[in-house]
């Protein structure tokens, strides 16, 4: 992953901007450990007391530095943080893709907008050649905004992650760079 940069970019879509989390987002990462599976399936703590928002804001700022990714806040027109949507390499130029958007701001086109804007950006990355997403069947939300954005389901893992202690299944989404595409066509 030589050629990936080491800054974290400010990407701008149609809704929202993907910008690095500020310590003035507490709220929104507050109001997302009241949700009833942000908490299970992300590192969003369980409570919503503040200082343990505040070190979930400090920990997305790790991602970069540890090599693991790029975290970023959705912010909306107004700069307000709404949620989150992260990119983590996966080993050999996979990458995979999670985000959430904090209740209050749900059905506003926000996780869409979000997710084609980084997907554009990252499929252009020289390195990558697939991104993935891991949905829960029963996620129809999540996976609808994965058709939306150009994701193709293409397997069903079964027993794939642990949440809340009980195995579960889950679809696997994948959007491939053009060259991947070209490739894999030839094959
Ligand atoms: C799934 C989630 C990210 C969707 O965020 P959102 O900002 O509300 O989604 P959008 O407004 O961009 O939705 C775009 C389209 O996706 C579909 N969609 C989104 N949420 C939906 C839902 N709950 N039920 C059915 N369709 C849904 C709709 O077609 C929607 O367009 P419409 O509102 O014009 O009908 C949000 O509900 C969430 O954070 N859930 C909890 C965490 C989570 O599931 N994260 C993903 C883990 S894989």
């Amino acid at each position: 992953m030589n050629d990936i940069p080491l800054a974290l970019p400010t990407l701008v879509g149609e809704r929202t901007r993907l910008r690095e989390w500020r310590p003035e987002d507490v709220g929104v990462v507050q109001e997302a450990a009241g949700d009833s599976l942000i908490p299970l399936v992300t590192t969003v703590p369980h409570t919503a007391g503040e200082a343990e928002a505040l070190a979930f804001i400090g920990r997305q700022h790790d991602r970069l530095d540890s090599g693991a990714g790029y975290a970023f806040a959705i912010a909306d027109g107004n700069d307000s943080a709404v949620g989150h949507i992260g990119l983590f390499f996966a080993g050999g130029a996979r990458a995979s893709v999670g985000y959430w958007i904090a209740p209050s701001h749900r059905r506003r086109g926000y996780a869409l907008d979000a997710l084609l804007t980084l997907t554009t950006w990252a499929t252009g990355l020289e390195n990558l050649d697939r991104v993935e997403l891991y949905i829960e069947p029963g996620n129809q939300g999540s996976w609808r905004v994965a058709e939306l954005a150009g994701y193709e389901r293409e397997a069903l893992l079964r027993a794939w992650k642990r949440i809340g202690g009980d195995p579960r299944d889950m679809y696997m989404y994948t959007r491939l760079t053009e060259r991947a595409l070209a490739s894999s066509a030839r094959s």
